[in-house]
């Protein structure tokens, strides 16, 4: 299959010449059974990779699992991938099979490879060598055959000297690399990949199309995009739903993208540079401020898995909940707090998103009355949300509107074994 195909199947934007490479040579080894480490920034299109080498491997009949190593408790990693006993810890009432066992014939995706544990790491180096692995609390050897894609964000040749990650297993894994580009290296696809996310957004909400300006698009052009391309998707959501004019200014863009507008006039950050050894009001390099923009996307990140979490704790919305809710409210442009007005799609949102902690409290005693209801409606949602996407908890658990984290902890809650 030629590489414009593959783009087409598989909803693949851009042209840039860097991406064109990457997904040459995911065709060429989606036929060999050979390990693959994807390298590159957070929301570049890992995952999207790691499902296209399956898909067009001879494995693509048999089961593709998607793990996050970050996600899942350091505790329970070795019993995940590779099962265990009854008995083999407190907790361990029944025998469980593990992800290698049960993807047996398929391919796992190893997704956040760095933050595997150095124990964890052994296993996997054995089990990548000669097939064989060992549930926890077990003597007895088994086989399976399985196809392992792993992707970072990290740097793990640094890592190999750091001693938090084996050597021998970072060569074993580089096999074959693929490098997927950041957003901002392949500037020529931003607008691309905007027009193409709007219209799916506006199909999916049933709101009119919208088009950028001029400024608009430079403002895109220019900004950083520390997230990538899940990025510029949640602005191309948030865009597409909260806009209330179809074309789209500059100014009107700074509403969902403010850092762009400090970009556009070179802001330097004096609170925050007052802290750093360069001298008084001396403006940032730019490298220093693409560091600042990926610590503020993080901290972003990390309101959000909160965010999630509070949605996990006061009950799983019904519906799609839009993407843009779970991400940070599009702030002011003078900085301060002002309630946001939202159209109609934003209001299928459960009321306590919007509460103030100290009420939902107050809604506890009703809570516990229907929980059980809750929960078997909850517990269904998510094997749906597993199986119609064959097992990935990452794209599940966006399109159930929690943080993986919520899910891996939820799959636990209700033994879902699928
Ligand atoms: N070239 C692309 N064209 C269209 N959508 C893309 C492209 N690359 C990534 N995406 C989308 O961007 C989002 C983030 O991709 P993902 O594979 O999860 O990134 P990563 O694993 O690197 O963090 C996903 O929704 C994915 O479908
Ligand atoms: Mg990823």
């Amino acid at each position: 299959m030629d590489v414009q195909s593959i783009k087409s199947r598989f909803g693949i934007i851009g042209n840039a010449p860097a991406l064109n490479h990457a997904l040459e040579v995911a065709n060429q080894v989606a036929g060999t059974d050979l390990t693959v480490l994807i390298a590159g920034e957070s929301g570049v299109g890992k995952e999207a990779f790691s499902a296209i080498i399956h898909a067009l491997s001879p494995r693509k009949h048999n089961p593709f699992i998607a793990v996050n190593c970050g996600a899942i408790p350091e505790g329970t990693i070795d019993s995940e991938l590779f099962g265990h006993e009854k008995g083999a810890f407190t907790g361990a009432v029944d025998a469980r099979k593990g992800y290698f066992e049960t993807v047996n014939g398929g391919t796992i995706f190893l997704d956040e490879i760095g933050e595997m544990p150095i124990g964890t790491q052994a296993r996997l180096l054995r089990v990548l060598e000669t097939g064989e692995f060992i549930r926890v609390g077990s003597s007895k050897v088994q086989k399976t055959n399985v196809r392992v894609i792993a992707a970072t964000n990290r740097d793990l040749l640094d890592f190999t000297r750091t001693g938090k990650f084996r050597e021998d297993l970072y060569y074993r894994l580089s096999t074959v690399p693929i490098r997927v580009p950041a957003l901002r290296d392949r500037q020529e696809d931003t607008l691309l990949l905007f027009r193409k996310f709007a219209a799916d957004f506006s199909d999916k909400y049933r709101t009119p199309g919208i088009q950028l300006d001029a400024s608009a698009q430079q403002m895109l052009l220019q900004y950083p995009w520390p997230g990538n391309i899940r990025e510029l998707k949640n602005i191309a959501e948030q865009v597409s739903v909260l806009s209330t004019d179809r074309v789209v200014t500059g100014t009107a863009l700074e509403r969902f993208l403010p850092q762009a507008k400090a970009i556009s006039e070179n802001l330097s950050l004096p609170a925050i540079s007052s802290l750093s050894t360069s001298q008084a009001g001396q403006e940032f390099t730019a490298t220093e401020r693409d560091i600042l923009y990926k610590l503020f996307f993080d901290l972003k990140r990390d309101l959000n898995d909160l965010k999630q979490a509070l949605f996990g704790m006061t009950g799983t919305p019904n519906g799609p909940v839009p993407e843009t809710m779970l991400n940070s409210y599009p702030a002011p442009p003078n900085g301060g707090y002002a309630a946001p007005s939202y159209p109609t799609p934003l209001n299928r949102l459960p009321s306590a998103a919007l509460t103030p902690v100290s009420t939902a409290a107050h809604e506890d005693a009703q809570e516990v009355e229907e929980s059980l209801s809750i929960s078997d409606v909850e517990k269904e949602l998510i094997i749906k949300a597993l199986r119609k996407h064959r097992g990935r908890r990452r794209d599940a658990a966006s399109e159930l509107g929690i943080s993986e984290r919520t899910l891996y902890r939820k799959i636990k809650e209700y033994d879902i074994t699928d």
